[in-house]
């Protein structure tokens, strides 16, 4: 009855808005031809079915069982695992032109490395070739931080080296079971974002940091630079790997992932200048500077000192030039202040290190960023001009509302007007960004709101055994967009 509500009240608003009809003061067809448009969900935050045809746990599912969701979990999430069909149909229905989802590394090798389950071949094989008989390009993520518990139980994960051959191997399998259709590989998700929350705060799997009783025991000031070093060897070397034995074939392309905040100083004094920077350097330039330039930025090898591993010669070879793009999930833009010595926490840490007390402008309801698409321009244009240009896919970008079951989220189109407008100015002002994802299809499982917030161009119905599905007025607004004019056809990358 709720939704039957909702989708009168859509209705009706469909029928009056002139959000609908008209887009803004651009159109699709203003995008570079080859510029592509999609959507994107991961793993654990939608497929549900965690416990079914041979998957093991994660750490997110550790995390989930340990009620950091606030009871919620993904043990059905969205249950695409089983919808995958009709989740395609309704990407086709809101015309996207790729879908980026992440495969579940403990779905395809339940034991972390060894053994592949058929049965995750198999649903991986039918997902992506659902896709292509759509017309929807895959962009495949290998690890959206959801690593093997068996890996994190046997040698701690990403805090051994060891992960660097079994990250390569299960990118290894695939390459050779799907890159035959998926062009676009993402190695890793975000690792700045899941290094800071997962070894220095602890906050997000696997929870570790310094600080007694709040997380696992950890070294919040080492951990956080030792799992940065594994996953940049990792990615670099899962790249390696595909370069010599698959891209001759298969053509296709493979790059890295960050998360970028819009960064702006609380004053222009020298102090918070100098803070924005250090902020930026060890946020963006710690994982971003090794693939390009092959080292670590000067700044933090200043700060950090030897608790920052050193890259070999062959291993500095090995990671510059390691990627073919960037992938970048942005949202809104922080407030940046310096923190004095006398602010900071007894324990070392990253956080410490960096040295700068952050907060959100108090501009936005309550569960919604603050729109604020001028800080993605100014990151794009420290992409273009710091790194040499790259090309650069908007992962993910989106607005976070209350998961109320209103299918009513008008701020989240106005957030995507403003931030896609944002992506084109930044292409004409010459930046090299090549494509743009809305973050998300569905609303899924939050990392840190649980299902009490949702991203969603559908929202769905968690109380009805079907996890029904229903558009909400952004996948209206984002078809109407993506429709195909008759005139202009888009070119095909
Ligand atoms: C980034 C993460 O990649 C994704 O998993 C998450 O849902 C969104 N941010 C929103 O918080």
């Amino acid at each position: 009855m709720k939704i039957m509500l909702h989708l009168l009240l859509l209705s009706c608003l469909f029928s009056s808005s002139p959000l609908v009809s008209g887009v803004g003061n651009f159109t699709r067809d203003d995008f570079p031809s080859g510029f592509i448009f999609g959507s994107g969900t991961s793993a654990y935050q939608v497929e549900g079915a965690a416990l079914e045809d041979g998957r093991t746990p994660s750490i997110w599912d550790t995390y989930a069982y340990e009620g950091m969701y606030g009871g919620g979990n993904g043990d059905v999430a969205c249950d695409q695992y089983h919808k995958y069909k009709e989740d395609v149909r309704l990407m086709s229905e809101t015309n996207l032109e790729a879908y980026r989802f992440s495969i579940s590394w403990s779905r395809l090798i339940p034991n972390g490395r060894g053994p592949v389950n058929e049965k995750g071949l198999q649903y991986y094989n039918n997902l992506i070739d659902e896709l292509i008989s759509h017309g929807i390009e895959p962009h495949v993520t290998l690890s959206h931080s959801d690593l093997p518990q068996a890996l994190e139980d046997e040698y701690a994960g990403w805090l051994n080296r060891k992960i660097v051959e079994d990250f390569t191997a299960y990118a290894d399998v695939c390459f050779k079971a799907f890159g035959d259709r998926v062009l676009h590989w993402t190695t890793l998700n975000e690792p700045n974002v899941f290094i800071i929350g997962g070894y220095d705060e602890g906050f997000l799997p696997p929870r570790h940091c310094s600080i007694p009783f709040i997380c696992r025991p950890g070294n919040s000031s080492t951990e956080p630079y030792i799992a940065g070093h594994n996953m940049l060897l990792a990615h670099a070397s899962a790249v390696s790997l595909y370069r010599t034995k698959y891209k001759p074939t298969q053509h296709g392309t493979i790059g890295f992932n960050t998360y970028t905040f819009g960064l702006s100083p609380f004053s222009n004094s020298e102090e918070d200048l100098a803070a924005v920077q250090r902020l930026l350097t060890f946020y963006v330039g710690w994982l971003i500077d090794p693939l390009i330039f092959g080292d670590y930025p000067d700044i933090m090898k200043n700060i950090v000192g030897t608790r920052l591993p050193a890259f070999t010669e062959d291993e500095a070879n090995l990671v510059k030039g390691s990627a073919d793009f960037i992938g970048i999930n942005h949202y809104t833009t922080i407030i940046v202040k310096n923190k004095d010595n006398n602010s900071k926490s007894p324990f070392m840490s990253f956080s410490n290190d960096i040295g700068v007390t952050v907060f959100f402008p108090d501009s936005a309801p309550k569960g919604q960023f603050p729109v604020m698409p001028e800080g993605l321009y100014k990151i794009l244009e420290h992409f273009k001009q710091f790194y040499g240009n790259p090309p650069i896919y908007i992962h993910e970008n989106g607005q976070q509302m209350p998961r109320n079951g209103t299918l009513n989220d008008t701020p989240r189109v106005e957030y995507f007007e403003a931030f896609i407008g944002t992506v084109l100015d930044s292409i004409r002002n010459g930046s090299n960004i090549i494509g743009y994802f809305a973050w998300s299809l569905l609303d899924g499982l939050e990392l840190l709101s649980g299902y009490k917030g949702g991203f969603g161009l559908y929202y769905v119905d968690l109380d009805d055994k079907e996890r029904s599905r229903y558009p909400k007025y952004s996948q209206q607004w984002y078809a109407k967009f993506l429709q195909k004019s008759s005139s202009k056809d888009r070119a095909v990358i």
